[in-house]
């Protein structure tokens, strides 16, 4: 018995890293997979059909079930040819992982305009233009599903030098926020990932290069927690964001405090004066800024 028999999953950008870990995984589980990927370069130039296709006949060597899938995840009409590849070919979809991205690192004042929009079409739009579709069949079907939408740390508490990116991500966990909300009376679940794991992505992070990867943060060894998330084992989850990574699996939370109410007209002066109050006085979260 597989966690996963007799689902569909649909991953996008599957062709390598994190989303080719999680296709084996899920297909292992027994769910058919459609791995989408259109196998650009890290900054989102170029294509190569190929690598979708070298993790599908890898999975079915092993006895899996997979099809690949080459478009383009920020048009419409790609997610709404990535759908079509899973219901021509395994006739439903239950899940969805939207995980393809790209990287454009830059300080703010240096990020052209280009730079930014292809890193908020890639992530942002492209997250939009996969899920909707697999949103409406699964709403106009009666069927439950469940996504995963991959948002990082780096939108949830910021990261030097990554302004389009961090914003796409941060955007991306309102659209968790917002889907999950609406997703209730639909039996849909959606769930938030800020992954972390050594892949070409991050190889060339400071501090990792030319250093043997922690075989923790291999990406196989992160995949088990996004397992977990779109199985039927975090059922009760939904609208919530998980650290999966080499530190193992923990919720981030958006967190509010009890803050300064006189219930009365106030002034900036009293803001101040009650500071303790607003902020946090104990600031233990992990802020990747203040690191
Ligand atoms: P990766 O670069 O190995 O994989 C991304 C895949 O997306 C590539 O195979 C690429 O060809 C594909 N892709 C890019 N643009 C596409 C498009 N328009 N249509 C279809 N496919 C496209 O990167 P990695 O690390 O596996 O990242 C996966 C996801 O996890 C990304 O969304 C990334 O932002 C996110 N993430 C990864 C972290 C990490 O530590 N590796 C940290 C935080 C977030």
């Amino acid at each position: 018995m597989g966690l996963l028999d007799g689902k569909v999953a649909i991953i996008t950008g599957a062709g390598g890293g994190l989303g080719e870990a999680y296709a084996k995984l899920f297909a292992k589980e027994g769910a058919a997979v459609v791995v989408n990927d259109l196998g650009g370069a890290r900054d989102g130039t170029g294509a190569d059909r190929s690598a979708a296709q070298k993790v599908v006949d890898e999975i079915t060597a092993a006895g899996g079930r997979a099809v690949a899938n080459g478009d383009d995840v920020s048009t419409v009409q790609g997610g709404e040819n990535i759908l079509k590849a899973a219901l021509d070919n395994f006739g439903q979809v239950d899940i969805l992982v939207c995980n393809a991205g790209i990287l454009r690192d830059k300080t703010f004042a240096n990020t052209s305009e280009e730079d930014w929009d292809a890193v908020i079409k890639v992530h942002l739009k492209g997250t939009y233009c996969c899920a909707l579709p697999v949103w409406k069949w699964l709403k106009d079907n009666g069927r439950p599903g469940s996504m995963v939408l991959t948002s990082s740390t780096s939108g949830l508490y910021g990261n030097f030098g990554q302004a389009n990116y961090g914003a796409a991500k941060a955007g991306i966990y309102g659209l968790v926020r917002v889907l999950s909300i609406e997703g209730r009376k639909y039996g849909i679940r959606v769930m938030g990932l800020a992954p972390g794991a050594y892949t070409r992505m991050t190889s060339d992070l400071p501090g990792r290069q030319g250093r043997e990867p922690d075989p923790m943060s291999l990406p196989e060894n992160v995949a088990p927690g996004v397992l977990y998330m779109v199985s039927d084992l975090a059922a009760d989850h939904s609208g919530k964001v998980l650290g999966v990574s080499s530190r193992g699996v923990r919720e981030i939370k958006m967190l509010e405090t009890e803050g300064f109410n006189p219930g009365r007209p106030y002034t900036a002066q009293e803001v101040a004066e009650n500071a303790a109050k607003v902020f946090f006085a104990d600031d233990k979260a992990r802020t990747l800024a203040s690191a």
